[in-house]
């Protein structure tokens, strides 16, 4: 795979004080760039991030053909950096684009423009514990033409971004509730995919949340608004009565990687899981019997994020003591582990990538 390669002049990096880094908000040097055009992908380019410029006419802002990833590159060493399930992304990102009428990518392309664009911006890979280098790739319609129709011309972006650690003082455990009078998606519509909208569409159910004084919205079912689907970017896990539940891949939630990893460990560690429709009667009268252990979410961001009080149309329930159960603290230690490099990767799921 032969990827032009244009380096910065000057670095940025010196600006950047990697102890107090705002999540994404700050850019490394440079981004990976490939364009579709007259039916294929063109030659990829690693070229200085930095403004592109586009008319208003660009089909993806009028239409939404618009699907991206979300993941993490970890510091193992001086001499590696971890990526963390790549191949499940990339593959996540063509599942995306084929439901969006987006172009899909070949693997090789993608990781060894990825792998390239590490090892030109290793030293924004930050160091410490906990913090981590985004990895956001990103597939666009770029043609300029406003019909409501599949775009014949596409922009693929990698950027990345430094980012701190999650958790600076301890987990912090959020709050849920459910949106009355908002649904996030529906089997056969969108909710698969990573795209653009989906995202768009939950903003004001979260604002409204938000005002109520909730973390995030947890998302249900839209036909019956009773089965618990997912968190805004996250997935969910109840431990009831000794077991981990979590709501089974219904064609509406979001396949989430740290979600699939957290029922490998799971599976791999004797603990109990099943993934079933459940609904947020069953989560509420587990609360009641004193049955609900914990409950948590999973994601890239956060890995493990514990959940202490769920709202649904005027009910509260609370889980534990407010702070992390057992169950979510193996998870976080596991999966963190594997990603850092501390703890041996049984699974195939890092990617090391050589730096020099
Ligand atoms: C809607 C939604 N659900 C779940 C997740 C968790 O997925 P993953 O574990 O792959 O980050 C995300 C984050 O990407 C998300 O945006």
């Amino acid at each position: 795979m032969s990827i032009k390669i244009t380096p910065v002049a000057n670095s940025r990096i010196s600006a950047v004080n990697f102890d107090n880094l705002d999540f994404g908000r700050t850019f490394s040097d440079h981004m990976f760039e490939m364009i579709w055009q007259n039916g294929a992908w063109q030659k990829p380019k690693i070229l200085p991030y930095g403004p592109v410029s586009f008319t208003p006419a660009l089909q993806s802002l009028h239409y939404g053909q618009s699907v991206f990833e979300g993941m993490k590159a970890y510091y193992v060493d001086e001499n590696t950096i971890n990526l963390f399930r790549p191949e499940d992304h990339h593959r996540r990102l063509n599942l995306s684009s084929k439901r969006l009428c987006v172009p899909e990518t070949d693997y090789d392309t993608f990781i060894s423009g990825l792998e390239e664009l590490l090892k030109i911006d290793s030293k924004w890979v930050p160091k410490k514990h906990g913090q981590a280098l985004y990895v956001r790739p990103l597939v666009f319609a770029s043609e300029e033409f406003i019909a409501a129709k599949a775009a014949d011309k596409y922009h693929f972006y990698i950027i990345t971004s430094p980012v701190a650690a999650y958790y600076k003082e301890g987990f912090s455990p959020v709050s849920l509730t459910t949106a009355e009078g908002f649904v996030r998606a529906v089997k056969g519509g969108t909710g698969e995919a990573k795209t653009a909208g989906n995202y768009a569409a939950s903003f004001m159910p979260a604002q409204l949340a938000a005002k109520k004084g909730f973390t995030q919205v947890l998302w249900l079912d839209a036909i019956e608004n009773r089965y618990v689907e997912e968190v805004g970017t996250m997935n969910i896990f109840f431990k009831i009565n000794g077991k981990l539940i979590t709501p089974e891949l219904s064609g509406s939630v979001l396949n989430g990687i740290t979600r699939r990893s957290v029922i490998e460990i799971a599976k791999n560690n004797g603990i109990p899981i099943e993934e079933k429709r459940i609904t947020i009667d069953e989560v509420f009268e587990a609360g009641e019997k004193g049955i609900l252990e914990e409950v948590f979410g999973s994601g890239t961001a956060a890995v493990i994020s514990p959940v202490k009080l769920i709202h649904h149309q005027g009910k509260q329930v609370e889980i534990g003591d407010g702070r992390i159960g057992e169950t979510a603290r193996k998870m976080f230690d596991t999966i963190t582990g594997i990603q850092y490099g501390k703890i041996r990767d049984t699974y195939g799921w890092t990617h090391p990538v050589k730096i020099q």
